[in-house]
């Protein structure tokens, strides 16, 4: 899936981000209060301090939206000129509707396709690759890619090998296409289901359906065997920031940063030996968030350029693993296109009346639809 490939001359650039999390934060002092384990256990075997955790209020689908409308106001555009918008999620609000859905509602995206996408903590690499090459292909033009999980909604919070290392958070990118090179230069997405059980919520699918026997054993939050899924994790990265700069057609040399999914310092250590590079290439902020799947690459994207680490045309590959067993890589250009307007504010005031718009033109289309029930809906069954 290389850029050499691209026929049509059309380029996926990101031209939008923007990050939310909860308000409230765990710490590894409180977390030794609740399960056994220490703070020193969890820093020096993990790299974790803190973590946000979602109130009963905050869901995956709350956080997602916070974080599309800070990206649809970097990007200065309007809701209404999205094409799609992907949601990468494994905490999703429900099985169906879609959060992306949902999210589709609440931006008044009335334009917009929405879909989720699920392939664990790789699932921000996986989305932001589908809408990459759907951008390139020509057929859309504009793309909001979500990463937003509640873990701890999931989380077994009396397992102390696994309930210390989640947290909550949403991030987002807009893509957008253009003929200028640059943007997503090239991907790799990987899988082997073999390793499934390494990492999994057993029930609540259609393999083990919700009973009172899988809610008595426990089978709707995380397991993990941490171990495999660390020798597998090690492993995977390397070969994945490997093959994608590969297929680039570029070298180790040219890249400026690693983004990787933020499971454990670790985890990041061992694939910067392996790739014999410097550790500070790798960003890093599981130390604040933990592991927030699906949101942790935008999440730190988006923390190193509000710190002016990312400069402008530099080259960056995001890598993530998780469970599936997923793996995969994205290399793109920072060659980002938002253009600075003098009505900025005027085009932010705008977006915020538009979503106001939405949701009451939400609330008409669901009265609506209820009154049409009551009145015509009997009578349009028994034509049929
Ligand atoms: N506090 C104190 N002790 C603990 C804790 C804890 N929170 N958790 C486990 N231990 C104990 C274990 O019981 C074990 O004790 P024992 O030797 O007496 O049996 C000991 O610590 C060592 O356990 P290990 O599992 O070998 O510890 P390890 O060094 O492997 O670290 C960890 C565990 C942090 C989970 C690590 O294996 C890891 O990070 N694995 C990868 C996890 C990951 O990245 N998951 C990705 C999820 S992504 C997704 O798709 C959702």
């Amino acid at each position: 899936m290389s850029d050499t490939a691209n026929s049509l001359n059309r380029y996926a650039h990101i031209c939008g981000w923007g990050t939310a999390v909860p308000d409230n934060i765990l710490t590894n002092a409180e977390l030794s209060r609740m399960v056994d384990t220490t703070d020193d256990w969890i820093v020096n075997r993990t790299g974790i301090k803190q973590r946000y955790i979602a109130n009963d209020k905050e869901t995956t689908a709350s956080l997602g939206v916070k974080a599309a409308k800070s990206a649809l106001d970097t990007a200065n555009i309007s809701p209404n000129v999205l094409d799609l918008i992907i949601v990468a999620t494994s905490t999703p609000e429900h099985n169906f509707p879609s959060t992306a859905s949902i999210i589709q509602d609440e931006l008044g995206a009335r334009n917009a396709g929405a879909f989720d996408m699920a392939a664990a903590c790789t699932g921000f690499v996986y989305a932001l690759t589908v809408a990459g090459q759907i951008i390139q292909s020509g057929s859309m033009n504009t793309i909001l890619v979500i990463g937003s999980e509640t873990l701890s909604k999931i989380v077994n919070w009396e397992d102390r090998s696994t309930c210390v290392l989640f947290g909550d958070g949403a991030g987002a990118f807009v893509l957008q296409g253009s003929e200028v090179p640059g943007g997503i230069l090239s991907s790799v997405l990987r899988s082997d289901g073999s390793g499934g059980d390494l990492l999994k919520v057993p029930a609540g699918g259609s393999a083990i359906p919700a009973s009172y026997d899988s809610l008595r054993d426990n089978l709707h939050t995380i397991t993990m065997n941490g171990r495999e899924v660390f020798r597998f994790a090690t492993r995977v990265m390397a070969d994945a920031c490997r093959e994608v700069v590969n297929e680039a057609g570029l070298t180790m040399n040219d890249i400026d940063f690693i983004v990787p999914h933020q499971a454990n310092v670790r985890i990041i250590e061992a694939a910067a030996r392996n790739l014999d590079l410097p550790l500070d290439m790798f960003i890093m902020n599981m130390d604040r968030y933990g592991n927030t799947s699906a949101a942790s690459i935008p999440l730190a994207l988006c923390e190193a350029v509000a710190e002016n680490k990312i400069k402008p045309y530099n080259n960056l590959v995001f890598v993530a693993f998780g469970g599936g067993l997923t793996w995969g890589a994205t290399l793109v250009t920072w060659d980002v296109t938002t253009t600075t307007s003098h009505n900025q504010l005027w085009h932010k005031l705008r977006r915020q009346a538009l979503y106001r718009v939405a949701r009451i033109r939400s609330t008409i289309r669901r009265g609506t639809r209820t009154l049409e029930g009551v009145l015509w809906g009997g009578e349009e069954m028994s034509d049929k």
